[in-house]
């Protein structure tokens, strides 16, 4: 009989909640069963430093996290069945305490919840496994207790045992967190099967390298001296001086010399040397990297020079058009009338060549909403780990080219949301600014 019970209850949840499948763990603790980062750094002072100038510790409370949750994701999993589960499932992988503490929806930031530590050092030093054999969507085993899951097996601390965990050194532990399928069944986050999938994965390069700056040092007061301990950075995008030249660039013409009239052809090879997964990765539904091509002439006049369409299909998403719209669905959820829709590709220069991949949702509209992706399979134009892609153009040199100097400069950037739907949320700015990544230039002449 109990078992009977037991088991509709399961069907019941499987049934409402395609989000739930995956988490056992769902209030199944409570906020006094983990620390407080506080008091983790009061011995490993330089690693929670670290840990709460990353986006680690600002999961759940920087602005743009709270504007989607709770301006459009919340609202939209009370209206439409089909997302209901995103009410927890945002918060599992952005407040995590809150969502293991049975605590949804939390409360907004500025009630101070604990929901604000974000994914906290209890997060990732409980983590013991995963639940899927390739880890997505939470799929994480958390074992709040005094022993914590280290990368070494002989550390003594006063405080907490610790244990060597293969899993807490493993891109799995990141994979939990950073792979996500949405309701409807589409991939919307997979920065973990594209490292898998990557010639580091086979090198062994894993994200700890690169995220996780290693070097002599020690994790803590009283503790060893490590010829690598690992510093808590999780540099991503929104560091500028990650993003800075991590894709190579290159120019090229056979031309010394134009002539106005003429045609001018230029070659741009884009090489992604520094990132272990495709750029852009992650939130992959709302970041764009672009190139704008420019000619300036000997009196300073700018030229805009468009990339030579190659035919693949879905281009159309790739090429920057001002009047394409775009993420009606945000007026939807947030019932105004007659919503046209934004920018789909904000203030992009017209004609410059984005490398991104769109998500389309149930209505076959571009949206910034993942959770409502039903396809994002039409076209994948990023930039893959080691990858190169070759762009060209063909200028048609305009009759009042001044004589002269001629300087063609090509330049990368990177922006995390477009800024159409930045200005219409009121995002902070740094949301939503083109970030330099890269620029080339060729000095020719004008006759
Ligand atoms: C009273 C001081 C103190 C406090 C408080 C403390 N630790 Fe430690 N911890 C240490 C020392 C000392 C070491 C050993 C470092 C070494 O020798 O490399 C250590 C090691 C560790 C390790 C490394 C394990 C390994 O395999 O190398 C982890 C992970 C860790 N602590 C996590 C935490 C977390 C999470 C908290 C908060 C819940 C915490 N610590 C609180 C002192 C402390
Ligand atoms: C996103 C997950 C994550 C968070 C959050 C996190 N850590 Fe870690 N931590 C790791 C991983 C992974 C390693 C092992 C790195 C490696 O494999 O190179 C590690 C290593 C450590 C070590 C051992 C360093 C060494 O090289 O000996 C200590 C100590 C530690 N963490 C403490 C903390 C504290 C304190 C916090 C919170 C302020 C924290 N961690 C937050 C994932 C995390
Ligand atoms: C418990 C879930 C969780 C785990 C485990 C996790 N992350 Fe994250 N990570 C997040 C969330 C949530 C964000 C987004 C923060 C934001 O922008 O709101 C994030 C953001 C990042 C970023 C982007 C920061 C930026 O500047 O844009 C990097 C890099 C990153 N994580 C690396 C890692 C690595 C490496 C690991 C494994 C050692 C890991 N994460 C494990 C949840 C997790
Ligand atoms: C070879 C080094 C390298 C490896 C390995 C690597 N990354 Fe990165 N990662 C980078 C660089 C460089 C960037 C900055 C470029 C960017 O933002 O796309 C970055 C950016 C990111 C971002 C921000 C993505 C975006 O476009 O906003 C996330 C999240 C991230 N990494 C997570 C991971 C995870 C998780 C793994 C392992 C599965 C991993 N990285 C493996 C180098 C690496
Ligand atoms: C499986 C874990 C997971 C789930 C579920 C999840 N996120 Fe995230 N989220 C992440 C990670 C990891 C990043 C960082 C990716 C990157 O840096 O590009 C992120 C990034 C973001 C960002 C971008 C932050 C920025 O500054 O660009 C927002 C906003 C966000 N998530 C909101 C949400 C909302 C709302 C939901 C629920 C509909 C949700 N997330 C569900 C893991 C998750």
């Amino acid at each position: 009989m109990k078992n009977l019970r037991a088991c509709f209850i399961m069907t019941l949840i499987l049934l409402i909640s395609p989000f739930l499948v995956y988490s056992a763990e769902m209030g199944k603790f409570s906020y006094g069963d983990f620390e407080q980062p506080k008091r983790c750094g009061m011995c490993h002072k330089e690693i929670h430093q670290e840990w709460q100038q990353s986006l680690m510790s600002q999961s759940f409370t920087h602005e743009w996290d709270q504007v989607e949750y709770f301006k459009l994701a919340l609202p939209h999993a009370l209206k439409l069945q089909k997302v209901s589960g995103i009410k927890g499932g945002c918060i599992a992988c952005h407040g995590p305490l809150a969502f293991l503490s049975g605590d949804i929806p939390p409360k907004p930031a500025e009630a101070g919840t604990r929901a604000n530590e974000g994914v906290s050092c209890e997060i990732c030093h409980n983590i013991i496994g995963t639940t899927e054999e390739v880890p997505f969507n939470f799929s994480f085993i958390i074992e709040p207790d005094k022993v914590k899951q280290g990368p070494r097996g002989d550390a003594k601390s006063p405080a907490h045992d610790v244990k060597y965990s293969e899993f807490t050194i493993s891109p799995e532990l990141c994979a939990t967190c950073h792979d996500e399928q949405s309701p409807y069944g589409a991939w919307v986050k997979t920065t973990y099967r594209e490292w898998k999938a990557s010639p580091h994965a086979n090198g062994g390069k894993r994200c700890q390298d690169c995220h996780m700056y290693h070097a002599p040092g020690k994790s803590a007061f009283g503790g060893k001296e490590r010829a690598d301990m690992a510093h808590h950075n999780f540099h991503g995008s929104h560091f500028p001086s990650k993003l800075a030249g991590t894709v190579d660039l290159a120019l090229y013409t056979k031309n010394k010399e134009i002539t106005p009239g003429s045609k001018l052809e230029l070659r741009a090879e884009l090489f992604n040397g520094k990132a272990g997964h495709y750029i852009p990765s992650g939130s992959t539904e709302e970041r764009m990297l672009w190139m704008e091509v420019w000619a300036i002439d000997a009196m300073g006049k700018h030229y805009p020079i468009p990339v030579d369409p190659k035919g693949f299909h879905g281009e159309e998403y790739t090429i920057a058009d001002p009047k394409a719209m775009a993420y009606q669905a945000m007026g939807e959820i947030m019932e105004i009338k007659d919503f046209k829709g934004l920018k789909r590709d904000g203030n992009v220069q017209e004609g410059a060549r984005i490398f991104r991949r769109p998500f389309l949702d149930p209505k076959g509209r571009m949206t910034i909403c993942q959770w409502y992706t039903e396809n994002n399979t039409l076209v994948d134009y990023r930039i893959g780990p080691m990858e190169t892609k070759i762009e060209n153009y063909t200028w048609s040199v305009p009759a009042e080219v001044a004589s002269g100097q001629l300087t063609i400069k090509a330049s990368l950037f990177f922006s995390q949301v477009p800024s159409s739907v930045g200005e219409f949320l009121e995002l902070p700015a740094f949301e939503y600014e083109p970030i330099p990544v890269n620029t080339a230039t060729l000095i020719l002449e004008a006759r």
